[in-house]
């Protein structure tokens, strides 16, 4: 069954706990927690001590996503705030490798993302060392923007390389796409505005949840 991580980027940021206790109540599996550091990406978003206050009050786990040039300097704060996965970019360069050690050590999940722009062969060696990779199907940023379907064809090829961890996908994916993404091989949807626009959104992680994988891609 796919893994439902609703992002909490959609949600009412005045009204957070609100919104996080509708996505935990409607049978989301993770939490998505994006991190932004005005650097890597152009906007701002949550902090170490968001992570653990959400960590404190609810029980779903947390898919904390750093957008940040140099998540070295907060690692060891978003794995102490309790991120059950900490996912740092592949274009941080070499330092990447390290880092994702540190995180499985810690006894978290550890992933490596891609922006839409980056090939596969950037996590080669990195992949092994990673629970999950999260393939960018869109800018990373803001959310609210259309899935860049080109990023379907690096689903699959990874997928088809064998790997073996969790294929994560974040940005424009709705349950209009959804289906195409699970059909090339992912296993772990992020979804925000799609989510946190519905009027009902335990019906809809239940029909996620109820989506299977009906072809393989060509
Ligand atoms: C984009 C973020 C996403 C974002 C997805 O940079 O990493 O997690 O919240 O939002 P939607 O689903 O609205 O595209
Ligand atoms: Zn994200």
């Amino acid at each position: 069954m796919i893994k439902v991580a609703p992002s909490i980027l959609a949600a009412d940021p005045i009204n957070l706990e609100r919104d996080v206790r509708r996505a935990v109540e409607s049978g989301c599996d993770w939490l998505h927690v994006d991190v932004m550091d005005a650097h890597f990406v152009p906007n701002l978003a949550y902090t170490p001590d968001v992570v653990r206050r959400l960590k404190e009050s609810f029980s779903v786990p947390l898919d904390v996503h750093l957008m940040m040039d140099e998540p070295e300097t907060l690692l060891e704060a978003f794995l102490k705030a309790g991120a059950d996965v900490l996912t740092i970019h592949a274009e941080i360069g070499e330092k990447a490798a390290g880092l994702l050690e540190i995180i499985r050590e810690s006894g978290a999940l550890a992933g490596i993302a891609l922006r839409p722009g980056t090939p596969l062969e950037a996590i080669d060696g990195l992949k092994e060392k990673a629970d999950l990779v999260l393939t960018m199907t869109v800018e990373p940023g803001f959310g609210g923007q259309k899935m860049d379907e080109r990023v379907l064809d690096k689903i699959r090829a990874l997928r088809d390389s064998g790997y073996g961890g969790y294929i994560e996908a974040d940005g424009g994916i709705r349950e209009d796409n959804l289906q195409r993404l699970i059909d090339s091989g992912l296993t772990a949807a992020v979804m925000g505005t799609a989510l946190f626009r519905i009027a009902d959104m335990r019906a809809a992680v239940e029909r996620i949840h109820q989506m299977k994988r009906t072809k393989n891609e060509e």
